[in-house]
């Protein structure tokens, strides 16, 4: 009998927006990574950019969600400033909840060959246990594993629901998860201590990006802990069959590997990133910085 082959029916932001790749840049090169999801972008110094390649910047980076630029020489105030291109700049809760010390505006993450975990080893998107979640993050790898390890995974999570079926997608429009930073700090062994509290949020399960329109899966197995009106049994289920629909195709992820100065910006309201530990016993050292968004997510009208 003959195989029918199915089509994989990419959402392509054609269908609210311009085209996937369709935009012609002038002032920056943009090198697409796969052909949906992240770019590579060259020609550019984020130390001493010009307004139109910031402007241009912004446009690959509705199209594309993660842009990667490499050999960056840049100063912290020049990483937060870049930053607040794109808004106000976020604090992590660990700095206003459990009074980590340092920049609150920067985020270090420093796994060594003494760390017992490493930041971000799971499919998330940054703290989605905000009432308002981050837009974007910009990680500045400034030394990277010399054994070739430390990528970032990426996944599209407009093609992730996109590739859903018709009846599983109206199934989720109207449902709502809590996102609970409790169950984060569970991934890393660290208990609250006595007067310590830590944002928990409930966000629409299919949310609407503000800026493309597109749909998008909102759930992530870092923090979303169960989904509103369901009892555990069923909340687990469809929880757990989204996050195996997530790793399962590669189509909708993309990797990017890093030397010493790359900087990668993801925005988190339709991506998901997960950091790979494959490097020990050598270290990787980098910093983040987390733009604010003006409002927490909006469900998509179906
Ligand atoms: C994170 O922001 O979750 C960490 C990403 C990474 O270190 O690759």
């Amino acid at each position: 009998m003959a195989t029918v082959l199915q089509k994989p029916q990419a959402v392509g932001l054609g269908k609210l927006g311009s085209p996937p790749h369709a935009h012609k840049f002038e002032h920056i090169d943009v090198r697409p990574i796969t052909p949906h999801t992240g770019a590579e972008v060259r020609g550019v110094s984020l130390g001493s950019l010009t307004p139109e390649q910031i402007e241009e910047i912004k446009i690959a980076f509705h199209q594309h969600l993660v842009l990667v630029f490499r050999d960056q020489d840049i100063t912290q105030e020049q990483h937060k400033d870049f930053g607040r291109n794109f808004g106000s700049l976020h604090i992590h809760p660990s700095f206003s909840h459990l009074g980590k010390k340092g920049d609150p505006e920067l985020f270090v993450i420093d796994t060594t060959q003494e760390s017992r975990f490493s930041n971000g080893e799971a499919w998330h998107s940054d703290v989605s246990c905000d009432p308002v979640p981050p837009l974007a993050s910009l990680l500045y790898v400034k030394d990277a594993p010399p054994n070739g390890g430390g990528d970032t995974c990426f996944a599209n999570m407009y093609e992730a629901f996109h590739a859903l079926s018709e009846p599983l997608q109206q199934m989720l429009y109207p449902l709502s998860a809590v996102h609970d930073g409790r169950k984060d700090l569970d991934n890393y062994n660290f208990q609250l201590k006595p007067g310590q509290s830590y944002p928990r949020a409930e966000h629409p399960i299919v949310t609407k990006h503000p800026e493309t329109g597109h749909a998008v899966l909102y759930v992530n197995g870092s923090f979303t802990s169960h989904i509103v009106g369901m009892s555990r049994t069923e909340s687990d289920a469809i929880l757990n069959l989204l996050y195996q629909h997530l790793e399962q195709n590669p189509r909708w992820q993309c990797r990017v590997s890093y030397e010493p100065n790359t900087l990668t910006m993801w925005d988190n309201r339709c991506a998901q990133h997960h950091a790979v530990w494959d490097y020990y016993p050598h270290s990787r050292y980098a910093e983040r910085v987390t733009v604010q968004c003006p409002a927490g997510p909006d469900a998509f009208a179906s």
